[in-house]
C-alpha cells in the first residue's frame, strides 16, 4: 500500500501543520508533543488500527434491525402510538408481572448482605443445586449441582458454548429459522455454520434430511431450541427422539436451547432434550427469562445432561470451566435468589401466564387469517412468537421483508421482525407477548397496510 510519512508537531494551543520529508502534523489537544502519523497520497490518514470486519458483517441483529425501525417511526409524519411486536419481551404486556415469590426472594438476598460478595466461576452452590434438582424433576435421572454453570440468561450460555468448542475446521449445525445470536456468535469464533431446514408445512419439525446432509466429520455439535423461537412450535417426544438418535449417528452432541422451556399452551407437552441424553450427550441452556417474565434479571444456566460423562473426557466441561474463569457471572445475589423461585413459585402464577399466552396465540391466528398477503402456516402452541410468510405475488411496491417491515414502521408504527433476522428471507417474525389491545389494532394495522399494498385483481 502506498503511504507518505509526515512529521507533526505543535506548540502551545497553536498547531503548525508541516510537511517534513514524507511526515506531517496531526493535531494535538496536549500540545508540546511531535506527532507522527502515516498519510496515504491522497492526503487522508492511515491508522494501523480498524473495526473487525467479521463482527461488522454479522452485526444484522434483533436489536440492530430493532433500532433501524424505531427510527423509521420516529421519522414517520404521522406518527401512531407504537405497536411493538419484534422482540421478544413479555414485559410488554402488562399483564405479564413475574411472581411475588421471584422479587421476595431477590429483596431478601439483597437485604441479607451476605451476597455482594463475587459468586464462584461456576456459580453459587446452592443455585446450582436448585436447578440440578428442578431440571432433575423432568429426566429419567438426577443431575448433580456439578452439570450445571450459571451464566448471565440464555445469551451468555450461548456466548459461552461456541467458543468452547470452536477449532479452526469445526462446524457446527444451526435450524433455520433459527435465534440470530448463534450466528453471530459463531461468526466471532473459530466455528463455520451450517444450516438445517424446519419445515413449516410440517409445523416446523426437524427436516431430518437436511440434517444429516449438513454434518460431515467436522461436525461438532447441532442446536435446537424447543419450545422454538421464531416458530412457536412445540417438538414432539418421538421427534425429539429421533433428532437425539440421528446425532448419535453423526457422532456429534444436542445443544438444546430451553430458554422457553414449559411455556407451552397447545397439544404437545415439552420434553426437555436431556430426557434422551443417554443416547447423546446434551447441553440445556435455560433461563429466568421468559418462564418467570424477568428477561432483565440475565440469569440463566448451561446445564450437561450426560450420564455417560463423555464431555468431561472429551474436555468440553473444562473448556466451559476455562471460558468462565475469563468471563463474567451473574450477580451473586439473584443468584442466592434462585432456590426460593424454583422451589416456591406457584403452579398458579405459571397457569395464568400460559392462559394469557394461548388467549394471545390464538386471536393471532384467527386475525391473521383475515390479513391479505401473509399466511401462518402453524397455530403456534409455545414460546411467545411465530413465522408468518409474505405472499409476494399478491404485493405490489415491496421488495422484501426489511422493505415490507421497514415501510410497516414508518407507515403504520407497527415494528415486526424481518424474517431475513431469523434465517428466513421474506418471512416475518410476529412476538403476541404483548397484551391483547395491542395485539388486535397491531394485526388490524397490518391489515390495513397489507390492503394499500395488495395488487389489484
Ligand atoms: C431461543 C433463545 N435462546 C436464548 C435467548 C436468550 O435468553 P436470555 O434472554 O435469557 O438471555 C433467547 C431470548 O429471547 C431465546 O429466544
Amino acid at each position: 500500500m502506498k503511504y507518505k510519512y509526515h512529521l507533526s508537531f505543535s506548540i502551545g494551543i497553536l498547531s503548525f501543520p508541516y510537511t517534513f520529508f514524507k511526515f506531517t502534523y496531526i493535531g494535538s489537544p496536549n500540545s508540546n508533543t511531535i506527532y507522527w502519523a502515516k498519510r496515504m497520497e491522497d492526503g487522508s490518514e492511515k491508522w494501523n488500527f480498524q473495526g473487525n470486519k467479521k463482527l461488522n458483517a454479522s452485526s444484522i441483529s434483533v436489536r440492530g434491525v430493532y433500532n433501524m425501525l424505531m427510527e423509521r417511526v420516529n421519522n414517520s409524519r404521522d406518527k401512531k402510538p407504537l405497536v411493538p411486536l419484534c422482540r421478544v419481551d413479555p414485559t410488554e404486556n402488562p399483564l405479564f408481572r413475574t411472581t411475588p415469590e421471584a422479587t421476595d426472594s431477590v429483596s431478601t438476598a439483597v437485604n441479607s448482605y451476605n451476597f455482594n460478595c463475587y459468586p464462584p466461576t461456576v456459580g453459587l452452590p446452592d443455585a446450582k443445586r436448585a436447578i440440578a434438582n428442578y431440571l432433575s424433576s423432568d429426566l429419567p435421572y438426577q443431575l448433580s449441582p456439578e452439570n450445571v454453570f450459571l451464566t448471565i440468561g440464555g445469551t451468555q450460555a450461548i456466548d459461552i458454548i461456541l467458543p468452547a468448542l470452536a477449532r479452526s475446521d469445526a462446524n457446527i449445525l444451526l435450524p433455520r429459522p433459527g435465534y440470530p445470536q448463534y450466528d453471530s456468535r459463531a461468526s466471532c469464533c473459530l466455528l463455520e455454520v451450517r444450516h438445517f431446514d424446519l419445515l413449516p408445512e410440517r409445523g416446523w419439525e426437524v427436516d431430518l434430511d437436511s440434517l444429516e446432509s449438513q454434518a460431515d466429520e467436522n461436525t461438532v455439535a447441532m442446536v435446537l431450541i424447543n419450545p422454538s423461537n421464531p416458530c412457536g412450535n412445540v417438538f414432539t417426544y418421538q421427534h425429539l427422539k429421533r433428532v437425539a438418535e440421528i446425532a448419535r449417528k453423526l457422532g456429534i452432541f444436542v445443544i438444546s436451547d430451553e430458554v422457553y422451556a414449559h411455556v407451552t399452551y397447545g397439544s404437545n407437552p415439552f420434553v426437555p432434550m436431556g430426557v434422551f441424553s443417554s443416547i447423546v450427550p446434551v447441553i440445556t441452556i435455560g433461563s429466568l427469562s421468559k418462564r418467570w417474565l424477568v428477561p432483565g434479571w440475565r440469569t440463566g444456566w448451561i446445564a450437561t445432561c450426560d450420564p455417560h460423562g463423555i464431555f468431561q473426557k472429551t474436555g468440553v466441561v473444562k473448556s466451559i470451566i476455562s471460558y468462565l474463569e475469563i468471563t463474567t457471572d451473574p450477580p451473586t445475589f439473584l443468584q442466592a435468589a434462585i432456590p426460593e423461585i424454583l422451589g416456591k413459585t406457584k403452579d398458579d402464577f405459571l397457569s395464568k401466564n400460559l392462559n394469557i399466552l394461548r388467549e394471545t396465540a390464538n386471536i393471532f391466528y384467527d386475525l391473521c387469517k383475515e390479513i391479505p398477503c401473509l399466511t401462518c402456516p402453524h397455530k403456534p402452541e409455545g414460546a411467545m412468537c411465530v413465522m408468518v410468510e409474505i405472499n409476494f405475488s399478491q404485493i405490489k411496491d415491496i421488495v422484501d421483508d426489511m422493505d415490507f417491515c421497514a415501510k410497516l414502521a414508518e407507515e403504520e408504527s407497527v415494528l415486526l421482525l424481518p424474517g431475513v433476522t431469523v434465517g428466513l428471507k421474506n418471512w416475518l417474525r410476529i412476538s403476541f407477548a404483548v397484551d391483547t389491545s395491542n395485539l388486535v389494532e397491531g394485526l388490524s394495522r397490518i391489515k390495513a397496510f397489507c390492503l394499500r399494498y395488495a395488487k389489484m385483481p
